[in-house]
C-alpha cells in the first residue's frame, strides 16, 4: 500500500472538520492527491447509519449497539473507499475512525462495554491495519459543546444524539483520548483552544516532520 491514511479525532467542536479541510489543500499544493472522508458516514451506505446513530433520542439504543454499528459503518468505509484509495496511492484523511468508539462508546460510557470486546471488534472488522497518524484535537468540552450546538442550531438536520449527554460523559470522553493518545506514538495531541490559522500551522509542523520530512 502506497498511500498514507490520517485520522482526526477529538470530543465534540473542536474544529476538526475545519482543519481536515485545509490540511487537504496543504497536501495537494504539495501535488499528493487526497481523499477526504468521515466516521460515520463515508460511504452511501454509511450516511444512512450516521442519521441512526447522530440523531434521534441519546437513549434509543445502548453502547453495544452503538459500537456494533459505528463498527457496521467503518467495514464497508474500509472496504470501499480507504482502502481502494490507499492502494492508488492516495492520501487519506478521516475525520474520525476507531479511535472514536474506543473513546466515546468506552470511556464516555463510563466503562459499561468490555475494552476487551471493542478490541476484538477492531481485530474483526479492520483486522492488523492501522492508521500512520493520529491526531487527537483537545478542548475542555464546556468550550467545545458550545461551539458544537452553535453549529448545530444553524443546521437543518440536527446531529445533537452526543452532544446532549451530560458535562459527565464528555469529561470522560476527552479524559478517554489522553488515555488512548499514551497507548502509541502514532497518536499526536494538539490543544485545540486556539484560532483556526494557529492550529493549522501546528497540524502541518507534524504533518511536515513526521510524514512529509521523515
Ligand atoms: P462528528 O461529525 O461531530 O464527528 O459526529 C459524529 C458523532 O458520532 C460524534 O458525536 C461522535 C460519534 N461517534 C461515536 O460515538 N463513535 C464512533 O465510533 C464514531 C466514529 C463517532
Amino acid at each position: 500500500m502506497k498511500g498514507r491514511f490520517i485520522t482526526f479525532e477529538g470530543g465534540e467542536g473542536t474544529g476538526k472538520t475545519t482543519q481536515i479541510k485545509m490540511l487537504a489543500e496543504y497536501l495537494q499544493s504539495k501535488g499528493i492527491e487526497v481523499v477526504l472522508t468521515k466516521e460515520p458516514g463515508g460511504t452511501p451506505i454509511g450516511q444512512e447509519l450516521r442519521t441512526m446513530l447522530c440523531t434521534g433520542d441519546k437513549d434509543k439504543f445502548d453502547a453495544v449497539a452503538e459500537a456494533l454499528l459505528y463498527y457496521a459503518d467503518r467495514r464497508i468505509h474500509l472496504q470501499q473507499k480507504i482502502l481502494p484509495a490507499l492502494v492508488e496511492g492516495k492520501w487519506v484523511i478521516s475525520d474520525r475512525f476507531a479511535d472514536s468508539t474506543m473513546a466515546y462508546q468506552y470511556y464516555g460510557y463510563n466503562k459499561r462495554v468490555p475494552k476487551q470486546t471493542l478490541e476484538e471488534l477492531y481485530k474483526m472488522t479492520v483486522g492488523d491495519f492501522y492508521p500512520d497518524m493520529t491526531v487527537i484535537l483537545d478542548i475542555n468540552p464546556e468550550i467545545g459543546l458550545a461551539r458544537s450546538m452553535a453549529r448545530n442550531n444553524s443546521s437543518v438536520v440536527q446531529e445533537t444524539r452526543h452532544e446532549s449527554r451530560g458535562l459527565e460523559f464528555h469529561n470522560n470522553l476527552r479524559n478517554g483520548f489522553l488515555e488512548i493518545a499514551k497507548t502509541s506514538p502514532r497518536y499526536n495531541v494538539l490543544n485545540a483552544d486556539k484560532t483556526i490559522d494557529e492550529l493549522h500551522n501546528d497540524i502541518i509542523k507534524l504533518i511536515d516532520e513526521r510524514l512529509l520530512n521523515a
